[in-house]
């Protein structure tokens, strides 16, 4: 069911610094921030040849990833993100075998533009999921 990998998303608390340590230390291509009102983040996407990594920091003051950077003052992966074909699809069949949905459970747009559903990180090895849609 799941496709390719996505991205993969790290929490930092410092979004300028890890974005320049991507460019200048790791030689990435790395995009500008991008404000993400509606997740409470603010994201920077480095384009690897495979995947994508997302720097995620937070924005504004209810900021899903201001509890994991209390827990995680340094940052740390936050999730990843797999691909499906039919997110709608993807949430029965997990809902099927038990695993949870977070939120409403109602896909939402994702920072791509495209619907995603989280999944608890409890059913997944203690690894916070994404499902994009593509
Ligand atoms: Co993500």
């Amino acid at each position: 069911m799941i496709g390719r990998l996505n991205h993969v998303a790290i929490a930092v608390p410092d979004l300028e610094a890890a974005a320049a340590q991507y460019r200048d230390t790791l030689g990435a291509e790395v995009g500008p921030p991008q404000d993400e009102p509606d997740h409470g983040v603010r994201v920077v996407f480095i384009t690897l040849l495979n995947t994508k990594i997302e720097l995620l920091h937070p924005l504004g003051d209810d900021s899903p990833i201001a509890g994991f950077l209390a827990k995680n003052p340094a940052g740390g992966i936050h999730h990843i993100c797999y691909e499906v074909a039919d997110i709608l699809a993807a949430r029965e069949r997990l809902l099927a075998q038990g695993a949870r949905v977070l939120g409403s459970g109602e896909p939402r747009i994702g920072a791509h533009g495209k619907p995603v559903l989280f999944l608890h990180p409890k059913d997944f090895n203690g690894t916070l999921v994404e499902l994009e849609e593509v």
